[in-house]
C-alpha cells in the first residue's frame, strides 16, 4: 500500500535509504564482504578468466555502473551485454566465464533467456535478484537477493540503487576471495556503504523540493539531454529512461566525452542539459574534463543544470542550476547522484498531471521477448 504517499514511485524513492541498508545488512564480517549465499563458490570465483553481466533497461545501467566496481576491486574482466543482444548472437561462453544476470522482478523473458542460453554454453549462472523465488534465480546456479521490498511503480528506482549495491558487495566478496582487494579497501567501503543511506536522506530531506520546483518550471520542455563520465555516464542513461519512461519527454543520455563526436550539434539556446559532475576532491582529472563539457555546452546557450558535489564551487559560474550530493569516494557517487533524477522524472510526470506509477504503454515486468 502507497502508505500515505501520493504515488507507489513517490514511496518507492522515499526508501531508497533502507534499500541500500538492507542490502548490505548481514553481508559484512569482521571488516569484509562476506555474502553467506556464495560462500562455497570459492573455488568457483578463483578459476573463472572473465565475468559477462546481462540484463535489460534500468537492471542493465546498474551492471554498466558495476563493471567499474568488479574491475577495480576483482581485477577481472567484465562486459555488460543486454540480454537480448547477448541472447541472439552466438556468445563466446563457456566453463571459465561467470554469466551474472540482474534482475528486479526475476521474471523479465529477454534475461531469463540469456541466463538458459549461458547455462546451455556451460558457464556458471550467478543470479542478482530482487524478487525471492522468481524465475530467473531458479534458473541460476546462485543466487544472491538484494533486500529492496516490494517495487509496485513500473519506473525503477529503489530497485537501481540497490542492484548497485548488489553488484559493489559481489566485487568486493569476489575481490576478497581473489585476494585482490586489500583488508583496508575492504574496511573503507564498506564504512562508505554503511554511510551511503543517510546520504541519500540528505538528499531527499534538502534537495527534494528544489527539483520538484524546477520539474514544475519545466513542465512544457521537449527534449532533455544528460550528461555523465565514467560511473557518471550509465547514470546519464537512467536519467534520460526514467524521464522518457514517465514522462514521454525525448530524452538522450550521453558520455560527457562523445559529445564532439556529434551529439553536441543537438545543443541550441535554451536546451535543458543535466550534467553528472564527478567529485573534484576524489576525480579531479574527471572534475576537469567535465567543467570543460559544461563550458562547451554553456557556451551554445545550454541551461546547465549540474548534479554535482556539496562544496564544488567550480561549476557555480557555468551551472544554471545546481542540485547538490554529499560528498562520496568517487566510485559510490552513482547511487546518490541518481537519486536527483529519479526526483526530477516523478516531479516532471507530476507536473504533466501523468500517473507516473503506470506510464503508457509499459509493464512492471516484461514477461514476452
Ligand atoms: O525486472 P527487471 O529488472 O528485469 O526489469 C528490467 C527492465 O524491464 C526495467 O528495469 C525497466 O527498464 C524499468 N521500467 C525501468 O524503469
Amino acid at each position: 500500500e502507497k502508505g500515505g504517499w501520493p504515488s507507489f514511485m513517490a514511496k518507492e524513492i522515499s526508501e531508497e535509504p533502507e534499500a541500500v541498508a538492507n542490502t548490505v545488512l548481514g553481508r559484512t564480517r569482521d571488516g569484509q564482504v562476506v555474502i553467506p549465499e556464495l560462500e562455497g563458490l570459492d573455488d568457483l570465483f578463483r578459476g573463472i578468466s572473465r565475468i559477462v553481466i546481462v540484463g535489460a533497461g534500468t537492471a542493465a545501467y546498474s551492471a554498466f555502473v558495476g563493471k567499474y566496481a568488479i574491475e577495480q576491486w576483482a581485477r577481472i574482466p567484465v562486459e555488460v551485454e543486454l540480454a537480448h543482444e547477448f541472447r541472439y548472437r552466438s556468445p563466446l561462453v563457456g566453463p571459465d566465464v561467470l554469466v551474472v544476470s540482474i534482475s528486479q522482478s526475476g521474471e523479465t523473458m529477454d534475461t531469463l533467456m540469456a541466463v538458459k542460453e549461458a547455462t546451455r554454453l556451460g558457464a556458471k549462472t550467478l543470479s542478482i535478484c530482487n524478487t525471492q523465488g522468481a524465475t530467473i534465480p531458479r534458473e541460476s546456479d546462485a543466487v544472491v537477493y538484494l533486500h529492496a521490498g516490494p517495487e509496485v511503480a513500473v519506473a525503477s528506482t529503489k530497485a537501481f540503487v540497490a542492484q548497485i549495491t548488489g553488484l559493489y558487495l559481489f566485487a568486493l566478496h569476489l575481490g576478497r576471495v581473489r585476494g585482490t582487494v586489500p583488508a583496508e579497501v575492504q574496511a573503507e567501503s564498506i564504512d562508505e556503504l554503511n554511510t551511503l543511506p543517510e546520504k541519500i536522506r540528505w538528499i531527499l530531506e534538502n534537495e527534494q523540493e528544489h527539483i520538484e520546483q524546477l520539474a514544475h518550471w519545466m513542465a512544457d520542455t521537449r527534449s532533455v539531454l544528460f550528461l555523465g563520465r565514467h560511473v557518471g555516464y550509465p547514470i546519464a542513461l537512467e536519467g534520460a529512461l526514467k524521464l522518457k519512461e514517465i514522462s514521454y519527454i525525448h530524452a538522450e543520455g550521453f558520455a560527457a566525452g562523445e559529445l564532439k563526436h556529434g551529439p553536441i550539434a543537438l545543443v541550441e539556446p535554451g536546451l535543458p542539459v543535466f550534467v553528472v559532475v564527478p567529485s573534484p576532491s576524489g576525480a579531479p582529472e574527471l572534475h576537469s574534463k567535465v567543467v570543460s563539457n559544461i563550458q562547451e555546452i554553456r557556451a551554445r546557450g545550454a541551461r546547465v543544470i549540474a548534479i554535482a558535489e556539496a562544496g564544488d564551487a567550480a561549476v557555480l559560474p557555468f551551472a544554471d542550476e545546481v542540485l547538490r550530493i554529499p560528498l562520496a569516494e568517487p566510485l559510490f557517487e552513482p547511487i546518490l547522484a541518481v537519486v536527483p533524477l529519479h526526483i526530477f522524472a516523478m516531479g516532471l510526470a507530476n507536473a504533466k498531471g501523468l500517473d507516473v506509477d503506470q506510464p503508457r504503454n509499459l509493464a512492471k515486468s516484461v514477461t514476452v521477448e
